[in-house]
């Protein structure tokens, strides 16, 4: 029996599992550990603390070794995210146009601070630096995709839009 593997029989394990299994095969796999990381964000949306020690006894790397490798990088999500990730940019054009009354006015309405998740699974509140679209700021990315020229109002239209969108709840 594979003792260093969980029970676990899911289909992002296996891949998980997998991916790793072909690391190990290549010079100084312990070198590789950001990718799976990357991996294992990738097919589980975050850090999940259970998989990191499973991580941990297949690579054979520390888990002390790999949660300072989690928590270096601000990429890694190190709890689960909603379904819409809103990403406020606090770059200085942004700023400088409002952005912080935007941060503030999610923050108010969702009843969340930053990194953190509305109870519903929906909504996952960040910051961002400049997300390079400044000419429409300020401006905040859902999911990868950019919304500028924002105000109070129209990022509650937002929201509004989202939620109804998810009529039924999170899949
Ligand atoms: S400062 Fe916000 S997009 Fe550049």
């Amino acid at each position: 029996m594979d003792k260093t593997m969980p029970q676990k029989k899911d289909h992002k394990f296996i891949e998980l599992k997998n991916y790793m299994g072909a690391l190990k095969k290549k010079a100084n796999p312990q070198s590789r550990l950001i990718a799976v990381l990357h991996k294992t964000q990738e097919l589980y949306g975050y850090l999940d603390r259970e998989i990191m020690e499973h991580i941990s006894e297949f690579m054979n790397i520390p888990s002390a070794h790999i949660w300072g490798v989690a928590t270096f990088y601000h990429y890694f999500n190190l709890k689960p995210q909603g379904k819409y990730v809103i990403s406020v940019c606090m770059g200085t054009a942004c700023f400088v146009k409002g952005a912080e009354l935007i941060l503030n006015k999610l923050k108010k309405e969702l009843k969340i601070d930053l990194g953190e998740t509305t109870p519903d699974n929906l909504f996952t509140l960040k910051e961002a630096r400049c997300l390079g679209a400044c000419g429409l700021a300020p401006v905040v990315m859902v999911n990868g995709e950019i919304f500028g020229e924002l105000d109070q109002k129209s990022i509650m239209g937002l929201i509004k839009t989202l939620n109804k969108n998810t009529e039924g709840g999170v899949s």
